[in-house]
């Protein structure tokens, strides 16, 4: 049978190409705001910060979303060997998604605002992606056929899916006056809603994870483990739960918050496990095979650690009450979305777009360098904010009233290496993702040398495998 990635490119692997273009400008838009933390007046008439961190935060949040459904749509018809019941439904979708994405993106640049923060568009723009959503839903549960016997990839994709129409819809009930009108319940709900819809793209990410490991090593020996499904359960679990740990400044029972922070450990504990796990029982012709994907579970298996890291000491609440609202909150973010949501998705990408028109043979020094630059780049990112987090965590909790301006410059040392770091990081993840784009570039508008090129290179490829 030929290879699903000998294929023209198809609407799911659409959506895996429009992701990394969000997260090629997503982080550009990234660098202007780090920035803007050292010249607070910089762009200001035309993009001022208030526009720039919407547009970064926005661009990157739908990398995921959009890079996560690619996954899944993608993974979905390997696993059942069957094209997407509905092409039709699966394009409707696509283009409500890239349509609106971009209708967001304009929107930020002119100003027009009118959501809350994470979802800073307008309310009227989250219909076509509820619409767009309900399709992936229906789409997804017809293709997959019966849920009897299926492995925890399958039952992780419909629950995040599921789970994310309900807490993004939930996300917007304060478009009613009952629920605006009651601040304690209203911030609840919302901060609720953000917690749990991690917890639903997590499930999308790490079922599609524990397909390609397993894709990797030629069996499904962890789709169907103990392990894995402990690891289901425990996501469940925490979607529905962990959100305590984002209302520790509300008034609630401080029981509800600790077990929530202490699941939502447990579940990066049992990720980490399994790719460690995984990465011991795989043999060196498996691992240089995929290569690439491989590198970059390594890498996200070692973010996860640094993650439970920081969050072991976030949740001490006594530490809490200092780091709520400073840079280690967005070290935390960060670290966790670059390092494990991305890394996996990266991992994916390079599976799905990698070498299906072009060879990946003379890139693979400037990946190398690539990987490294964005590894090196990322733990010195974030060290700087947390370094940032810890000055401004003592200047919040000191008694001595120091000016607000001189704290911030003390921070400055930190912004500065925030601001270089996030430069190289840009030019290390550039540098990676630039042959997959190419190679999309030229499976769409090849010349006819490259053409002649491509055919070639796929009869040898195939020919060999
Ligand atoms: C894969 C790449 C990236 C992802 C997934 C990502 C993700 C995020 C997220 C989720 C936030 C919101 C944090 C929060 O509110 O707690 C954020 C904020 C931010 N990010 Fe990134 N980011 C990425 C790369 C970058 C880069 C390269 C820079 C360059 C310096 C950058 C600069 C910023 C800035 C300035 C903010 C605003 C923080 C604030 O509100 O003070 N990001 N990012």
């Amino acid at each position: 049978m030929e290879p699903f990635n000998s294929k023209q490119p198809d609407v799911p692997r659409l959506f895996s190409l429009v992701a990394l273009l969000l997260l090629a400008t997503g982080m550009i838009w990234g660098v202007t705001g780090g920035l803007q933390y050292l010249m607070p007046g910089f762009l200001k008439t035309y993009l001022s910060f208030e526009r720039i961190r919407p547009l970064h935060v926005s661009s990157v949040v739908f990398w995921i979303i959009l890079g996560a459904m690619g996954a899944v749509l993608t993974y979905l018809q390997q696993h059942t060997g069957k094209k997407i019941v509905s092409a039709k439904l699966l394009k409707i979708q696509f283009i409500l998604f890239t349509i609106t994405v971009l209708l967001i993106l304009i929107s930020y640049c002119a100003g027009i605002f009118g959501g809350r923060e994470y979802w800073e568009f307008h309310p009227l723009l989250s219909l076509p992606i509820t619409v767009g959503w309900v399709l992936f839903l229906i789409n997804f549960l017809r293709s997959a056929g019966s849920l009897k016997n299926q492995p925890v990839y399958v039952w992780m994709w419909l629950t995040g899916i599921v789970f994310f129409l309900f807490t993004f819809l939930e996300s917007y009930l304060w478009v009613f006056p009952y629920f605006r009108n009651h601040v304690i319940t209203d911030m609840t709900i919302q901060w609720k809603s953000y917690g749990s819809m991690v917890g639903a793209w997590n499930m999308l990410l790490y079922g599609s994870s524990i397909f390609l490991m397993d894709k990797i090593n030629n069996h499904k020996k962890y789709s169907y483990s103990k392990i894995a499904f402990v690891l289901y359960f425990t996501g469940l679990f925490n979607l529905m739960f962990n959100w305590g740990h984002h209302i520790y400044t509300l008034p609630t029972h401080a029981y509800i918050k600790h077990i929530s922070y202490a699941v939502s450990m447990t579940e990066l504990f049992i990720l980490g496990r399994i790719i460690y796990l995984w990465r011991a029982s795989l043999t060196e012709a498996r691992k240089n095979f995929y290569h690439i994907s491989y590198r970059f579970l390594a890498a996200a298996d070692l973010w996860i650690f640094l993650t439970l890291l920081l969050a072991i000491v976030m949740s001490v609440p006594a530490f809490n009450v200092y780091t709520h609202g400073t840079h280690i909150t967005v070290a935390h973010t960060m670290g966790a979305t670059i390092g494990i949501n991305s890394f996996i998705l990266l991992a994916i990408s390079f599976d799905l777009l990698n070498d299906t028109c072009q060879s990946f043979e003379p890139f693979k020094k400037l990946f190398s360098r690539g990987y490294w630059l964005t590894n090196i780049s990322l733990l010195v990112f974030w060290l700087s904010l947390i370094g940032a987090g810890v000055l401004k965590a003592r200047w919040q909790m000191s008694q001595e009233q120091e000016v607000f301006q001189t704290m911030m410059q003390q921070l400055r040392p930190f912004f500065v290496l925030f601001f270089i770091s996030g430069t190289t990081l840009l030019s290390g993840i550039l540098m990676m993702i630039y042959p997959l784009l190419r190679n999309q570039w030229i499976c769409y508008f090849k010349t006819n040398g490259e053409k002649k090129q491509r055919t070639r290179y796929l009869s040898a490829r195939f020919s060999i495998e």
